[in-house]
């Protein structure tokens, strides 16, 4: 173990780019959980007049979200989050399907909520392909093809991977998954808000999502599962969910996701434009300070998120540093960052391990100023100069 000259905590105010791990609360969200919070509401499955508004006030958060991604209410299910939809939509679509085939595709860059449970499906003798990505994180569509057997029963790929940015090709995916009879899963929980996502226009048949990437509070999420689609519930206890997830739905919580998809979906355009702004930004200034390395080439990204690496410095030493500065960024995603494990992701993109420890996602909100990634970066440049002498 070795040992650094420490420097004092800054003073100056916090500089937040980690977004793509939670995002603040939007202020028309804020407004209105401050009315919502006054209304008693009560429990939707109540057999009474407050009961009834619950159930209506829910209903509308449904068809709320749905309209939002061109579906309908009955085919969305709410949940905890993103993990938990991850889950619901793997061991689910699994157990449902498992009569006719025990294969399932996914990707080594996925997020550790859907590897996890992959894991834990491979436990109960399902069999798990993972493609591997080329060196901007992408698959290569003719390889997917390739794995498809008569046993597939789900391809799992998510849409915009959270240390990275990139976008995987999901009508693409899609037409492949359909042409052969298998089934789509899609971890959307990064795209929304980002990129376009329609599901009258791309037949993917489920999605997760996640509110605190949204704008919502954490803590509520949903699944969209495309009508005829089969699903096995994996929770016991009510028939809240169609039978699907047991539990008291979360009212302030959906109500808010529902808000906070529209809102940002409506404000698609104009947050592209103030994220292009800030990544183009950025990706000029980090490019300047040797040693610097952006993790992204010709694929598409998502401009929320921004993945570096730093040559020559210890990546235990920067992250500490940045954290006495009051920058906050991530080195990989929030699940799994606070061990020293190099990233997943970067290293499926064959970035060797010291490398991908010295590695920053660095992610952009809508507060986020050019001023405050001008100050990173300077941060950064100073930093990294003091490591290496
Ligand atoms: C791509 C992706 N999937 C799933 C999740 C998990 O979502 P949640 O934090 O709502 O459980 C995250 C959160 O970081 C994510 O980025």
């Amino acid at each position: 173990m070795s040992f650094y000259y420490v420097p004092a905590m800054s003073t100056r105010s916090t500089i937040y780019l980690d977004h793509a791990a939670g995002t603040d609360i939007l202020p028309e969200i804020k407004s209105q959980l401050a009315e919502w919070v006054h209304e008693f509401s009560g429990n939707p499955s109540g057999i009474h007049g407050v009961g009834r508004r619950a159930a209506s006030l829910l209903d509308d958060a449904r068809s709320g979200f749905a309209q939002v991604i061109g579906a309908k209410g009955n085919e969305i299910l709410f949940t905890s989050g993103g993990t938990e939809a991850n889950n619901l939509a793997l061991l689910g679509l699994a157990s449902a399907s498992q009569n006719q085939g025990k294969h399932i595709i996914s990707c080594a860059t996925e997020h550790p909520s859907t590897l996890e449970a992959l894991k834990h499906l491979e436990g109960e003798g399902f069999n798990i392909s993972y493609l591997p990505v080329n060196a901007n994180g992408d698959i290569d569509l003719n390889e997917l093809s390739s794995l498809i057997t008569a046993e597939t029963i789900l391809i799992s790929i998510m849409w915009v991977n959270n240390e990275t940015g990139l976008v995987h090709p999901i009508p693409e995916i899609a037409q492949i998954a359909h042409s052969q009879g298998v089934l789509l899963h899609s971890d959307a929980v990064q795209a929304l808000g980002h990129i376009p996502i329609r599901v009258d226009e791309i037949p993917v048949d489920v999605l997760s999502f996640s509110g605190h990437k949204l704008g919502a509070p954490s803590g509520i999420g949903c699944l969209y599962l495309r009508k005829g689609t089969t699903l096995e519930h994996r929770s016991y206890g009510g028939s809240q969910e169609n039978n699907l997830r047991a539990g008291t739905q979360n009212l302030l919580g959906v109500r808010a996701l529902a808000l906070a998809a529209k809102h940002q979906t409506e404000n698609l355009e104009n947050n592209t434009h103030h994220y292009n702004m800030l990544v183009d930004h950025a990706i000029k200034r980090l490019s300047q300070i040797p040693g610097t390395q952006i993790n992204r080439s010709g694929a598409a990204y998502s401009p929320h998120i921004l993945n570096c690496s730093i040559r020559g410095v210890d990546g235990e030493a920067l992250f500490i540093r940045l954290d006495l500065a009051n920058i906050c960024v991530s080195n990989g995603s929030a699940c799994s960052s606070g061990s020293q494990a190099p990233s997943h992701v970067l290293t499926a993109m064959g970035i060797d391990k010291a490398l991908a420890q010295a590695s920053l996602r660095i992610s952009f909100g809508l507060r986020t100023t050019r001023e405050e990634v001008d100050v990173f970066c300077d941060e950064l440049a100073h930093i990294i100069t003091s490591l290496e002498g």
